[in-house]
């Protein structure tokens, strides 16, 4: 048998993007071959979200969509990630032609699953938990990008929100020693990356079982230490997400205000803005307390772009309720805004509420709040005209090969027109023009980094 090849897919969110990058360098590692095509691989492994309905059933669709696409012999097919974890078992009935099941713990151990099932086993599987001596490692090559770098510092959540399947899917917050990950912050920065985002359910419930790394830095809580710890590698750029607002300390703002290179944007879910729907939902936040942590954040001396999310048609939810949402966005005015409709999932509490919110409903309220936040968002960017912006440039833009694109400290899309040398570089851009979701400018003079 020569070389095997393996295709990856991912869906979902930035951790499961680091953990297709995990795989693969496990894989190649191992002596497979990594490809870019799902028709001619001998492995197709779908690493997959299930944080909401839609995203689950794309994994049936896709594993139907491969047995008809490919002609000739079939690959063997794998599924990873969240639905892997949360279903196990039971994806072997719903899809027969799935052969292996790699859960959310499981993913350094897919060499020998994988070496098990092509060995002959009609079904594997491995959904019990990454042991601590499992090192965390990915190779350059497997990185999504040559510039930006995504670093998980904790994994898993222990909130519960009523609604969602994560901790369920992802298990209990692990955080993982800052020395480990300042030592990979140091490493990435030494192969040229340019930035890296610090990446997890909950960055700011960062909680390590031991100091080390973090002994020599100030900070309030072991996130804000982490930053500063983080910033001092002198990595140009530092982006992190996901904040839990009830988590948020004021200490964070403070810290981006000491280092430059702590970048100006801030995702910091609110969910919704009625007090009787955030209890509902568990969030341990109230609107108040939520305006009291923004108003932090507008307080620093930079101006930090704030974005969040909010589910519509939470169960039970009335229109007064939903009209204190849209009150809750004028006041914010994030820069962006991810609208989630209400989706139950099996064993989260929220499933044994009635699901009085119809469909014709959420979507309505989907309409009027992404309505209501293209407006303001206008607004916002277009209060950006004529600022000098620096921006990480990343590559050609998606409309036309004359312009570059990338995104600002404030992790806005920039497009400008320059020289395709200057990919990987970070540059100074003044804004010209402002759309919905970009903006648009013109190149200062040679590059800053
Ligand atoms: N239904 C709809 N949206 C959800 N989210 C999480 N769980 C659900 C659900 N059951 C949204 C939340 C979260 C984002 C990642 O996904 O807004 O912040
Ligand atoms: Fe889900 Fe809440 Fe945890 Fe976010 S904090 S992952 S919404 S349970």
């Amino acid at each position: 048998m020569g070389r095997q090849s393996v295709h990856i897919e991912t869906f979902g969110c930035q951790m499961n993007v680091a953990d297709t990058e995990r795989a693969a360098t496990r894989l190649r590692a191992d002596g497979f071959d990594l490809s870019d095509s799902a028709d001619s691989a001998d492995v197709i492994l779908l690493n997959t979200c299930s944080i909401r309905e839609k995203a689950e059933q794309k994994v049936f669709q896709r594993v139907s969509e491969i047995k008809t696409e490919r002609v000739g012999r079939q690959p063997l097919i794998g599924v990873m990630g969240c639905v892997a974890q949360l279903e196990g078992e039971a994806i072997f009935k719903t899809s027969p032609s799935v052969r292996l099941v790699i859960g959310t713990g499981a993913t350094d151990r897919v060499t020998d699953l994988l070496g098990r099932a092509l060995g002959g086993e009609r079904r594997v599987l491995d959904i019990s938990e990454r042991k601590a001596s499992e090192a965390y490692e990915i190779s350059r090559v497997e990185r999504h990008s040559d510039h930006i770098a995504f670093v998980p510092i904790i994994e898993g959540c222990n909130k519960f929100c009523t609604y969602c399947i994560v901790p369920f899917s992802r298990g209990r917050e692990r955080s993982r020693v800052a020395s480990d990950i300042i030592e990979e912050v140091k490493r990435l920065r030494e192969e040229g990356f340019k930035e890296v985002q610090l990446i997890g359910q909950n960055v700011n419930s960062y909680r390590p079982k031991v100091e080390n790394g973090l002994e020599r830095f100030e900070g309030a809580t072991p996130f804000s230490k982490l930053l500063r710890a983080v910033a001092s590698t002198k990595i140009p750029r530092v982006k992190f997400t996901t904040s839990f607002p009830r988590d948020f300390h004021a200490d964070i703002v403070k810290a981006i205000d000491e280092h430059e290179n702590l970048c100006n944007w801030v995702h910091l879910p609110v969910q919704a803005g009625n007090d009787r729907i955030l209890r509902a939902m568990r969030r341990g936040h109230k609107v108040k307390d939520y305006l009291g942590k923004i108003a932090s954040i507008k307080s620093a001396r930079r101006r930090i772009a704030l974005t969040s999310d909010i589910i519509v048609g939470f169960p039970g939810e009335t229109s007064a309720e939903f009209e204190d949402t849209l009150k809750l966005i004028r006041e914010c005015q994030f820069h962006g805004l991810y609208i989630f409709k209400y989706s139950e999932r099996r064993r989260t509490p929220a499933a044994k509420l009635p699901d009085t919110v119809s469909e014709d409903e959420k979507t309505f309220r989907f309409l009027a709040l992404e309505d209501l936040q293209m407006s303001l968002q206008r607004e916002v960017f277009q209060s950006y005209i004529g600022e000098a912006v620096e921006v990480l440039v990343e590559g050609y833009s998606a409309r036309s090969r004359d312009d570059l694109t990338g995104h600002t400290t404030c992790n806005k899309v920039l497009n400008f027109r320059a020289d395709p040398d200057l990919i990987g570089r970070i540059v100074k851009v003044k804004v010209r023009e402002a759309k919905t979701h970009s903006l648009y400018g013109e190149i200062l003079g040679g590059d800053c980094v």
